[in-house]
């Protein structure tokens, strides 16, 4: 047994958890008191004791003013970065911000113009396209390629699909999703080249995001675009943090990584602009302590929720032949694919609400085009997990 006990069942109804407490408005569904949440991506664990210490003592003195920076965050990053990933960054190549979503938003809004097309391998999280819209950019899909073996879903690049969008005049930027959320693909060194080979072939600037790089599966290897394609150094940046495989997301606090200096001096001119530098500094101290003493965290984290998700594999290939599903290599995130089981013209986000009593993102969120699919966050407990998939059964049996 490790030191976390993830099965423990910790309430947060009424806690503000958007997760638990914002069913209700999310999903319109009147009393949500018997829905398990397994939407939004964060977890319902404890943070590793040595996050809650270092939050805890951050706000000891309950002076909660102007702040520098916590001292030695930036070394925490390079030496997380290089010691897991390979990826040998420099201190100074780094820039802080609230949060990942902002630093794709101010990426987009640094290297691209009003007008300009920007990539996304369809079907991604969604805050891609909405960003790109907002900002008056325009999206162009680069969709994965999905394959089917014995009801289990694999998504592939096709790279015929993906250069041929590259090589279109408008394309100026690709927002590559690595690990892929929802699909749960870990891009393998081959592939991440290959995209990186592509994308300089065609001058469009790479913008990787890399939240999900801690959460991996069984012997699966994260890889790390800039780490093994430093041809790419000065049309490429990442952007990454601790929030999701250590569960500190509320903190708001995460960073981008651009070795190329000009590059780094835009990035940091629209955030300057935005007055939306730095991210807080409890956020920091969170990320500080799970870089450097949390370590094994990450580790019985991805174990656990692994065997979620086997149990989810297993249970649908067991019981729900209509039903298809990814076995993701990381991510928390298992994408599902329920549109034999449900009548046609049937909303999914109604029928996993109203009539399995399991909230999930609907595939449309995602795109036009995945209607029939979930996506299901496999970051609870065990025990919710079992319920959710009775609940799947019985309702699809009805
Ligand atoms: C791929 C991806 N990027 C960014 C985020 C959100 O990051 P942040 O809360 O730091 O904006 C998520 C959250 O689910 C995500 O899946």
């Amino acid at each position: 047994m490790g030191k976390i006990n993830f099965d423990e069942q910790i309430i947060r109804r009424g806690t503000g958890s958007a997760k638990w407490d914002g069913l209700e408005g999310m999903f319109g569904i009147e009393d949500a008191s018997d829905v398990i949440p397994m939407w939004v991506a964060d977890a319902d664990f404890k943070v590793a004791p040595e996050i809650g210490e270092a939050v805890k003592k951050a706000v000891e003195l309950e002076i909660y003013g102007y702040k520098f920076g916590v001292p030695g965050t930036m070394e925490a990053i390079v030496d997380w970065q290089s010691r897991r990933y390979a990826f040998e960054a420099k201190t100074e190549w780094i820039t802080t911000i609230t949060g990942v979503v902002a630093a794709v938003t101010a990426a987009v809004q640094a290297y691209t113009n009003e007008g300009d097309g920007v990539i996304i391998q369809s079907p991604v999280y969604y805050p891609f396209a909405n960003t790109i819209k907002a900002n008056n950019r325009v999206v162009m899909e680069a969709p994965l390629k999905e394959t089917e073996n014995d009801g289990i879903l694999h998504y592939e690049i096709d790279f015929d699909v993906f250069e041929e969008v590259c090589a279109k005049e408008e394309a100026k930027m690709l927002i590559l999703c690595s690990p892929h959320n929802p699909l749960g693909r870990v891009w393998t060194e081959e592939e991440l080249k290959k995209i990186g080979e592509i994308t300089r072939k065609h001058g469009v600037f790479v913008v990787s995001d890399e939240i999900h790089s801690d959460i991996v599966m069984g012997d699966t290897k994260f890889v790390s675009f800039l780490a093994v394609n430093p041809e790419s150094y000065d049309s490429a940046m990442m952007c990454s943090s601790a929030s999701k495989s250590f569960n500190i997301a509320g903190l708001h606090y995460a960073y981008a990584i651009i070795p190329n200096e000009e590059n780094l001096a835009k990035y940091k001119g629209v955030t300057g602009r935005n007055s939306a530098s730095s991210g807080s500094y409890v956020g920091a101290e969170a990320l500080s302590a799970a870089y450097t003493k949390a370590e094994y965290y990450v580790d019985e984290f991805n174990a656990y929720v692994g065997e979620n998700i086997n149990y989810m594999v297993n249970f649908v290939k067991e019981n729900l032949p209509k039903v298809r599903i990814v076995k993701p290599e990381g991510t928390y995130l298992v994408w599902v694919d329920i549109t034999q089981m449900i009548e046609e013209g049937t909303d999914v986000n109604r029928f996993m609400a109203d009539e399995v009593k399991v909230a999930c993102d609907p595939g449309y969120w995602f795109g036009e085009s995945y209607k029939g699919y979930v996506r299901m966050n496999a970051a609870t407990t065990k025990a919710n997990i079992v319920e959710a998939m009775n609940r799947f059964k019985a309702a699809l049996e009805k």
